[in-house]
């Protein structure tokens, strides 16, 4: 085994302890700057038409509330390999997870998300008990040069009182966010300036009978 994948595994340990102990994590050493960097650069270099506005809910309930969120997205797969070094590094996560922690998480989907200053999204969670199959939520940011006053903040809020801020994390390069899907509603800030992030979320194979479920 390599010693850059020691490292990794040593801060993915990191991360199934926090998980195990208070249900989300926040780390700055999850991702490699070999990871990191190229995909920042390729994401921020792409056109505004590649991005469509951010709806919520999936499916049946999809629609868009410009009052809820205003972010535009952009879902990334293996077709550029700065997106797919990213989803192997969280592939290698998911597997990570399910022995340390016995998720049974299934699959990963997540997208880039750009907010334009001014932009937010409002209070919510990820997923809704019972009908969950998003499991574990992940945010990782990508502002290089980001001082407190850009705002832009994460909050998390405690599950058990929705109204209390449990963290306000500063949405800088690098940083990742991971926390259980159902339990934490969380809320994105205005910022001065365009915030960027990808957020993604690990989930359970909900198939049954001739539904497909994540789809292809
Ligand atoms: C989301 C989300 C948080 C962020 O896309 O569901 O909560 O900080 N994003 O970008
Ligand atoms: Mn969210």
């Amino acid at each position: 085994m390599s010693k850059d994948s020691l490292i990794q595994d040593q801060a993915f340990a990191a991360v199934a302890d926090d998980l195990a102990a208070e249900g989300f994590s926040v780390r700055d050493d999850l991702i490699p700057n070999a990871i990191l960097s190229p995909l920042a650069k390729h994401l921020r270099s792409l056109p505004e038409s590649a991005f469509q506005a951010a709806g919520i809910g999936r499916q049946q309930n999809f629609g868009q509330d410009a009052s809820v969120r205003n972010d535009y997205i952009r879902w990334l797969d293996q077709s550029h390999p700065a997106e797919a070094a990213w989803l192997e590094v969280m592939a290698y996560l998911q597997q990570f997870l399910n022995r340390q922690l016995f998720l049974g998480l299934f699959s990963y989907e997540s997208h880039v998300a750009r907010y334009a200053p001014g932009a937010r999204y409002q209070k919510h969670v990820d997923a809704f008990r019972g009908e969950a199959n998003r499991i574990l939520s992940t945010v990782l940011y990508l502002n290089e040069d980001w001082p407190a006053s850009n705002g832009g903040e994460l909050l998390l809020y405690a599950p058990d009182q929705p109204e209390q801020v449990l963290r306000r994390i500063q949405p800088e390069f690098g940083r990742m966010c991971i926390f259980l899907s159902e339990e934490f509603p969380h809320e994105v800030l205005p910022a001065s300036h365009s915030r960027w992030s990808i957020a993604g979320w690990f989930r359970l194979n909900a198939s049954s009978g001739r539904r497909i479920d994540p789809p292809e």
